[in-house]
C-alpha cells in the first residue's frame, strides 16, 4: 500500500476557504495527481459568484452556487484551507470560529501570520499548519516550507507533504525559520524575473531583437537551473568550470564582483526575511488590539 494510500486522503472532505489563485494552484495539483476527486473538494470566497463558477467548471469542485451553504462545507471539512489575504484574515478566521471542531486540520497560507495567532482566532489549541508556497506553484514547480503545531498528528503531517507535494516540492521548517523561507524563496523568483529583466534589456542594448533576447535568457536560465540539479553539483564549482582564465566570463565576474554582487544579494534576502518579520507583528497587533 503506498504511503499515500494510508493516509486515507481521497475519502477526506477538503474546504478552501478563500478561493484566489494560491488556492486554484494547489487544487489544480490535487485533480491533476487525483489525489482527490473534485467533488470532496468544496472552494468559497467572499462574493464572487463567476469565480466560483469558473472553479467549477474548470476543475469540478463544490462551491455554494451549485451545492450545500458554505457552513455546512466548512463544518464537514476534515482540512480547512485558510486561503485569503493577510489583511483579511482576522475577521475571515474569527467568523469560523463557531462552526469548527477540534478535530479537524487547518493549513494556512496566509504570509506573516503565525500558528499562535491563527489558535488564538479559533478558540484555543488546534492542528495547524502554517505553509509559505510559492508562485511557482501554480505550474507544479513551487517550493514550500511547512511549520507544524504540536498538535498536528503524523498521519496529518503525512497528508500537509502529499498536498504541498502535488504542486512542487516542500521544506519542514521550525516556524521561526518562516521568515527565512519567505526571504529566500517565497519572494525568490521574482528576484530571477529582475535579473531576467536585466539580461533581457542588456541584450537588446546590444543589439538582439526583444523576442531573441527574451529567448535566450529563458533559456539560459531553465538550462542553468537544470545543470545545478541534474549534475547534482554546487553552483560555485559550475560557475568555476565555465570560467576561463582571463576569458569573457570572468571579465563579467570581476565586475559584478566589484559591484558588490553577492553582498547585494544577501543584504536583499535578508532585507526580504525582516519585512516579513515586520508585517507579521503588524498582524499580530491587529489581532490583540
Ligand atoms: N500568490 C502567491 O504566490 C502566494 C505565495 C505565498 C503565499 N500566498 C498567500 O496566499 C494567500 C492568498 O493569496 P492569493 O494570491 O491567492 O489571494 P487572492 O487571489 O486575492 O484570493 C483571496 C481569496 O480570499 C477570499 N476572501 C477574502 N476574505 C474572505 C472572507 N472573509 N470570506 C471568504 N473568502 C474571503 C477572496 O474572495 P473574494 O474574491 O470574493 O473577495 C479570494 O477568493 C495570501 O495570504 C498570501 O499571503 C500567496
Amino acid at each position: 500500500m503506498s504511503l499515500l494510500t494510508k493516509t486515507g486522503i481521497s475519502s477526506l472532505q477538503l474546504c478552501f476557504y478563500g478561493a484566489g489563485s494560491m488556492a486554484e494552484a494547489i487544487v489544480r495539483g490535487l485533480t491533476n495527481e487525483k489525489l482527490v476527486a473534485p467533488e470532496r473538494i468544496s472552494m468559497l470566497n467572499r462574493q464572487n459568484k463567476e469565480r466560483l463558477n469558473e472553479l467549477n467548471e474548470r476543475y469540478g469542485v463544490q462551491t455554494i452556487v451549485q451545492g450545500s451553504s458554505n457552513e455546512d462545507y466548512l463544518r464537514g471539512a476534515d482540512i480547512v484551507f485558510l486561503m485569503m489575504k493577510p489583511k483579511d484574515a482576522a475577521e475571515a478566521i474569527a467568523a469560523i470560529k463557531p462552526l469548527v471542531s477540534p478535530k479537524q486540520l487547518f493549513i494556512s497560507v496566509i504570509a506573516g501570520l503565525s500558528i499562535s495567532a491563527i489558535e488564538k482566532l479559533l478558540g484555543g489549541e488546534a492542528s495547524v499548519v502554517r505553509a509559505m508556497p510559492n508562485t511557482s506553484s501554480t505550474i507544479g514547480l513551487g517550493a514550500t516550507g511547512i511549520s507544524y503545531s504540536p498538535s498536528v498528528t503524523h498521519q496529518q503531517r503525512t497528508l500537509t507533504e502529499a498536498i504541498f507535494s502535488s504542486v512542487g516540492i516542500n521544506a519542514i521548517v521550525d516556524e521561526s525559520l518562516q521568515q527565512a523561507i519567505t526571504g529566500v524563496s517565497g519572494s525568490g523568483p521574482a528576484y530571477v524575473y529582475y535579473f531576467m529583466e536585466s539580461m533581457i534589456a542588456s541584450a537588446v542594448e546590444l543589439g538582439l531583437t526583444q523576442s531573441a533576447a527574451k529567448e535566450l535568457v529563458v533559456q539560459t536560465v531553465l538550462g542553468a537551473a537544470e545543470m545545478v540539479r541534474n549534475t547534482g553539483e554546487e553552483p560555485a564549482e559550475l560557475r568555476r568550470k565555465v570560467t576561463s582564465p582571463n576569458g569573457t566570463t570572468q571579465a563579467a565576474i570581476e565586475l559584478m564582483d566589484e559591484n558588490r554582487f553577492t553582498e547585494t544579494i544577501s543584504k536583499a534576502v535578508h532585507r526580504s526575511a525582516e519585512r516579513a518579520g515586520e508585517l507579521g507583528a503588524a498582524i499580530e497587533r491587529s489581532i490583540t488590539e
